[in-house]
């Protein structure tokens, strides 16, 4: 496979992909869409079951009624455009796996495009059950999150239960051979 000749460029983007919840109004374009899609479509999963289905959202009103289901998502009521991840609901944790490896493509794939994207969730059963409902989404399938997509105006989260910033270092969180184990 050819090593990309900017592959440390993509890397350092890929570092700073932040969750971003406040946007310009500007629409996302028709392309740079069919690209993020494209990019969800790839993306493997449990026994290339690809127990997704994606509904792009762009109605203000839906939008809105959305943003309204939990304090915490009330920034997706002026973002231009959600892509609401649904899933077959036959297997919880597969899908579970699968919905966290396709919304973290989405989410790169959004900054190498020059967007910002953030996870919105409504995972409590009636949040769920009210999403669904919005957006026509048959009751037995799974609907807890979405990828909410824009050009953002700042990576800084603005709430004011604000969650805190940076990672942990990597001494912290790797370990050698054995658990808790440094390196010789
Ligand atoms: C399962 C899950 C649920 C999340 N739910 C929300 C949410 O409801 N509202 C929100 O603003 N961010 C939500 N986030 C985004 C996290 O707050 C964000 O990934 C984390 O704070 C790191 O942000 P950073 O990459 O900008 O440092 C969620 C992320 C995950 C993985």
């Amino acid at each position: 496979m050819a090593t990309l000749a900017n592959a440390h460029a993509v890397i350092e983007e890929m570092r700073h992909v932040r969750q971003a919840r406040l946007y310009r109004p500007d629409p996302v374009p028709e392309d740079v869409l069919n690209d993020l899609l494209e990019i969800a479509r790839w993306t493997g999963s449990s026994r290339n079951s690809q127990p997704w289905h994606f509904v792009v959202v762009t109605d203000k009103e839906h939008l809105r009624q959305l943003s309204q289901l939990r304090t915490p998502i009330n920034w997706m009521a002026d973002a231009p455009l959600a892509i609401v991840i649904v899933l077959n609901g036959a297997s919880e944790m597969s899908e579970a796996y699968d919905e966290g490896r396709v919304t973290e493509r989405l989410l790169i794939g959004a900054r190498l495009l020059g967007l910002g994207g953030g996870t919105a969730w409504f995972a409590a059963p009636e949040e769920e059950r009210r999403a669904k409902e919005i957006l026509g989404i048959p009751a037995e399938r799974t609907a807890h999150s979405a990828v909410v997509l824009g050009y953002p105006t700042t990576l800084k989260d603005h709430r004011p239960n604000a969650n805190t910033p940076g990672r942990k270092p990597l001494s912290e969180i790797v370990s050698h051979g054995q658990f808790g184990a440094s390196k010789a």
